[in-house]
């Protein structure tokens, strides 16, 4: 059996994920990680949270990233650092032959994805994007029923998305910042867009935007200079009475945008980040019908509709079970497709290609809105670069 070492960049936060990749028993260890930084303090509420060395007690713990991906022995690398670093670290470790599991978004420019797609396509490294909703129950049960054809072809789609923990997780360190980010329809909306993309069975060539901060900017906030850090506690509302958020907040908390697909469908995603409840609600509406989510994760439910009625009775009702894992039991089905693809060049849902696209409308979605609100036109890629990675990285 082919023994894979693997070295985590970024081991705290997400990286505790990657963390999933530990399976000796299959040839996949854990050998080193680099982060500079100590755990944050919210890692110690997450029940038998333990540091990186007490995990891996025969591993390495380094601070610069570089040292990792310098050292010869390890085959896989996991960036699971902040969105700003990914291209520089991503890049670093294709460069050096490491098959890459990067987080997304996958960079914070299009520029910064093109770079790490054509590093990926010179090189031949292998490169996997993390875009878990890819996994999602309820996103695969909605996808079934597109691909049945039972709703037809499909013209519209619309998501809602109500993220109820935006003032713990994204207006209180590094989220905060466009330089960071770029914007929350990265860091968020990635998902989302892709989502839309995959099961409409397109790409957005034009996107079109609206934004705005217009309550985290007048919460409370820490002192300049002070170290911020996500705080998730469910008592955390409504926004305006609370405080400890970054000095410095520049990203939007409402989003909203409009694409126009390369199939001729068009779609919105809207984002809120002050919402009191939390969920992904998408509606796909083709010639024949309309499906939705009820719920995006744990017991919920997808609700068809295929005649003229009321929307309370759909023509048939999808109940999920709740799946066992984090988000939404997706983690570690992703982890066994990215392993199963690096020893076994097995068919990936998460195309490098399309997590590009997806950050695409996204920055310049951010861009139309940042700008007087005028339509914006994605940039294509080279035709070599689509035909190499819609072939799974073969040549
Ligand atoms: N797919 C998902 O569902 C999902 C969920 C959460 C986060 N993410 C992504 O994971 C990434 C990390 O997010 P997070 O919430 O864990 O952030 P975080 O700030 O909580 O943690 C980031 C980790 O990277 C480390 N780090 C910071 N700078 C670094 C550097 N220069 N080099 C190496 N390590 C560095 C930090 O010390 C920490 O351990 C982001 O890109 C985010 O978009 C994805």
């Amino acid at each position: 059996m082919k023994k894979y070492k693997i070295g985590i960049i970024g081991v705290y936060g997400r990286g505790i994920h990657a963390c999933q990749a530990h399976r000796p028993e299959q040839g996949f260890e854990v050998v080193m990680g680099a982060d500079p930084f100590d755990a944050h303090p919210r890692n110690y509420q997450i029940p038998g949270f333990k540091k990186f060395p007490e995990r891996f007690p025969d591993a390495t713990l380094v601070k610069d990233y570089r040292e990792l991906v310098a050292n010869k022995d390890i085959d896989i690398v996991f960036v699971m650092s902040p969105d700003y670093c990914h291209e520089e670290q991503a890049v670093a470790a294709l460069e050096a032959g490491k098959a890459v599991y990067l987080e997304k978004p996958m960079a914070i420019s299009i520029e910064g994805c093109d770079r790490i797609l054509r590093t990926a396509y010179r090189t031949g490294s292998k490169l996997f994007i993390g875009h878990n909703m890819r996994y999602f129950p309820a996103v695969l049960k909605m996808k079934e029923i597109i691909d049945s054809g039972i709703i037809g072809d499909i013209q519209c789609g619309w998501c809602r998305h109500f993220v109820n923990y935006g003032g713990d997780a994204y207006f209180r360190d590094w989220h905060s910042e466009q330089k960071n980010t770029c914007g929350l329809l990265l860091q968020k909306g990635a998902h989302d867009i892709d989502v839309m993309h995959w099961l409409m069975g397109a790409y957005s060539k034009r996107v079109v935007g609206m934004g705005m901060l217009s309550v985290y900017n007048r919460c409370g906030r820490r002192p300049e200079g002070s170290e911020g850090s996500a705080a998730w506690n469910e008592n955390q509302y409504p926004p305006l009475e609370l405080d400890g958020f970054s000095p410095i907040i520049d990203v939007e908390d409402h989003n909203m945008i409009m694409m126009q697909l390369d199939n001729g469908a068009q779609a919105t995603y809207m984002q809120c980040h002050y919402t009191p409840d939390a969920e992904r609600n998408y509606t796909f509406i083709g010639t024949k019908g309309r499906v939705e989510n009820i719920g995006d994760s744990g017991k919920c439910q997808v609700h068809v509709w295929t005649r003229r009625g009321s929307r309370q009775e759909p023509d048939i009702i999808y109940q999920l079970k709740p799946v066992e894992g984090s988000h939404g039991g997706a983690d570690a089905p992703i982890i066994d497709n990215f392993l199963d693809f690096v020893a076994n060049g097995a068919k990936t849902n998460a195309n490098p290609v399309a997590a590009r696209n997806s950050v695409a409308a996204g920055v310049l979605a951010h861009y139309s809105m940042r700008n007087g609100n005028i339509p914006q036109d994605i940039p294509q890629l080279e035709p070599e670069l689509l035909e190499y990675f819609a072939n799974n990285q073969q040549r």
